[in-house]
């Protein structure tokens, strides 16, 4: 699959106020977004993440390096053109309407009265935000103006979206609903990169993530060969047989209302608690093997280095 974003050994520093010490925030960053994946740019607060952004938007520029989109210079306007963007502090503009707001980027990209009522209308719904088109800006929820952030990204009709943290401010079914709108996306053949603290929502819409750390790439690669298939524990769920019985198998996490929930370490301990359960009558509710998460690679990660 042909790259859509190339970046190589990106470096940018800052020499903030009147300390002529420079800061340096990217120390060499290189990573690749193939055409039609969901990729998630992760990293603790401070990695660098939005100063990358930043540089492939233009909006800044790195002090060494390249940057591609579509395979031309990231400055070329015939690549931007393609491009949808949002940022992590969008400014609103809030005495417009969300419907003026949209209509008023439609405009910046020189699209047509005919068109950009179409394409607003279809952003509206996208984002569930018809029923408050007609409402000014200032008047919107965190949750609302992120919804209509990025409904503005995707005003041009991008090929390539990047979205800096779009999932803050939004309760767990915005969150849903927006995981849905970027396969969507993929599915329509778009490319989204994703940087996000939400490490649960990256993990089930992204193929592939690269987490930076104190400006640098410190891992990077498909989830499915980044996260360990190997179990780690097992949670056994049982009822019927006293907590004291099956405390030597493992650790009780919970034991309430005849049920003892286990964390079991070793699988020999597993079939062993199984066994003495079944010989003493009680019933196995539930018996799950617990796989590394993303969560639990992040945290290995930043910990190492
Ligand atoms: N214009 C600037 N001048 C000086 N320092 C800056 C500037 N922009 C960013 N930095 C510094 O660069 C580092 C990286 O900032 P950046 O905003 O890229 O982090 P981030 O990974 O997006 O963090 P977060 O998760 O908090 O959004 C920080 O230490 C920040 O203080
Ligand atoms: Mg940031």
């Amino acid at each position: 699959m042909a790259a859509v974003v190339r970046v190589e050994n990106i470096r940018k520093s800052f020499s903030p106020g009147l300390i002529p010490k420079k800061i340096h925030v990217l120390k060499g960053i290189s990573f690749e977004v193939a055409e039609g994946e969901i990729f998630g740019y992760l990293g603790p607060n401070g990695a660098g993440k939005t100063t990358t952004l930043k540089c492939l938007l233009g909006l800044i520029f790195p002090d060494a390096g390249t940057i591609e989109l579509f395979g031309l210079p990231h400055l070329a306007l015939k690549a931007k053109a393609r491009v949808g963007f949002l940022p992590e502090n969008p400014y609103f503009y809030e005495y417009l309407t969300g419907e003026e707001f949209l209509d008023f980027y439609g405009q910046l990209f020189d699209l047509s009265r005919p068109v950009r009522r179409q394409r607003v209308a279809d952003l509206l719904k996208l984002t569930d935000m018809t029923r408050a088109a007609r409402v000014q800006l200032r008047k919107y929820s965190r949750g609302m103006l992120q919804r209509i952030g990025l409904a503005q990204a995707l005003v041009n009709n991008p090929s390539f979206v990047a979205l800096d943290e779009p999932m803050g401010g939004l309760d767990p079914l915005g969150r849903k609903e927006f995981r849905d709108i970027f396969l969507r996306l993929r599915d329509e053949g778009k490319t989204v990169l994703l940087s996000s603290h939400i490490l649960q929502d990256i993990e089930m819409i992204c193929s592939r993530v690269a987490i930076i750390l104190d400006g640098r790439v410190v891992s990077q690669g498909a989830l499915r060969d980044l996260i360990s298939q190997k179990v780690l524990f097992t949670e056994v769920e049982a009822s019927g047989v006293p907590e004291s019985e099956l405390r030597p198998f493992g650790d009780c996490l919970s034991a309430a209302g005849g049920r003892t929930l286990l964390k079991i370490h070793r699988e020999d301990q597993v079939d062993a608690a199984l066994a003495h359960i079944l010989s003493r009558r009680g019933a196995v509710l539930s018996l799950i093997p617990r796989t590394q998460t993303l969560e639990d690679l992040f945290v290995d990660v930043v910990k190492k280095e």
